[in-house]
């Protein structure tokens, strides 16, 4: 998508996608982290705001947040909220300000939820505007949606910092191909050092799998130690790779819920970043093929039980824990694996690489 000039513009199919997901996973959000911290408080920071609506559609990651934290199971919790937005096009910035404050007038909104729409760079702002509303005090979701090529790696480091604290990073690949040998700056800030460059010498069929593997260390060295990455596929075979980075395998769960749950994320094809034969799959009819082939890959270096089968899954791709079972139970009766231990629980039924048979 070219960047759009005007202060609004038309949603495309990603960014649809993208607030489906994000609907999906903050319903479950803000719930879970208001009744966890109702002392410190949560935050929902979005450092690339956008002017709160599209010619096309009345939906933003802006507007998403304000729902849920307007939720009466959330705001009967009476804990502090804080949505912070930041956004670089004055126009657009005073768009949503006005935007929220019609749809949701201050006078009725509840005590305890701060809003704070600032004009501004999100990489030279985010700090004070997160600290003015006492942001740093608690667990921060940072949404990092910007045109894919401007994350400082110094905010994701920040936010990683902060307890219980996710970042949801839009990245685009293709803007660090083109211009490795030129515009070095913008890669010196998402990446946080030089080593991206290195993308200039590879071959094009290694380029994209070695800036996303890049991405994915710069987030568990920053301090994520769960990062899930996917790419989104449109019709028009436009892609878009998505990382979340999070402490804590119940939201990688929940996240993936969001991802697999079908209806609204139609069109979109996605795809596991990691897997090594670069299948895309539409979520509504979805081939395990990457996920069997993975396993059978995992069973060719030593056993595993079904519940290490079942974490692989759920940390290491972008299948679910529950697709692991039935994956499972074809590549037995293909004869492909084995039960080498059996019993009543996952733990104790542990497979291997069944024996080739010679007939
Ligand atoms: C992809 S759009 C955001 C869409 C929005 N998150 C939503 O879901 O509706 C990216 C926005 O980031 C703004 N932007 C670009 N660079 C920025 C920066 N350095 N700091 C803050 N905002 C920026 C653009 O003006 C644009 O409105």
């Amino acid at each position: 998508m070219a960047v759009p000039t005007d202060i609004l513009w038309e949603r495309d199919l990603h960014t649809a996608a993208k607030h489906t997901l994000l609907r999906r996973y903050q319903s479950a959000w803000f719930p879970i982290m208001a009744r966890r911290f109702r002392e410190d408080g949560i935050t929902f920071f979005d450092g690339f705001a956008g002017p709160g609506k599209y010619t096309n559609a009345q939906e933003s990651s802006p507007l998403i947040a304000m729902e849920q934290a307007l939720r009466s199971d959330v705001a009967g919790l009476r804990t502090p909220i804080r949505l912070v937005f930041i956004e670089a096009d004055r126009r657009r910035a005073e768009h949503l300000d006005n935007l929220l404050n019609a749809r949701h007038q201050q006078s009725i909104r509840p005590p305890d939820l701060v809003v704070g729409v600032h004009h501004g760079k999100c990489g030279d702002l985010y700090e004070q505007a997160i600290a003015e509303v006492g942001g740093w005090s608690g667990p921060v979701f940072a949404n990092l949606d910007g045109w894919g090529v401007d994350t400082d790696y110094k905010i994701v480091q920040r936010v990683a910092q902060q307890q219980s604290s996710e970042v949801l990073v839009t990245f685009q690949d293709q803007f660090f191909i083109r211009f490795a040998d030129g515009d070095q700056e913008a890669g010196e800030r998402v990446f946080g050092h030089s080593e991206w460059r290195q993308v200039d010498q590879l071959a094009t069929a290694a380029k994209t799998p070695f800036l996303l593997d890049l991405y994915r260390q710069g987030l568990h060295t920053a301090g994520f130690p769960h990062v899930l990455t996917f790419e989104m596929i449109d019709e028009g075979g436009h892609s878009l790779h998505l990382f979340f980075g999070t402490t804590s395998d119940v939201a990688v769960r929940k996240f993936k819920d969001g991802l697999w749950e079908v209806d609204g994320v139609s069109g979109q094809r996605f795809r596991d970043p990691r897997d090594p034969d670069q299948m895309s799959f539409d979520i509504l009819r979805p081939d395990f093929t990457p996920l069997a082939n993975g396993i059978v890959e995992l069973l060719g270096g030593r056993d595993y039980s079904m519940a290490q089968l079942c974490k692989h899954a759920l940390l290491e791709t972008i299948y679910k824990e529950t697709h692991v079972k039935p994956v499972v139970d074809s590549l037995l009766e293909q004869r492909r694996v084995e039960l080498a231990h059996t019993g009543r629980s996952y733990e104790d039924r542990v497979l291997r690489l069944a024996e080739q048979s010679l007939f």
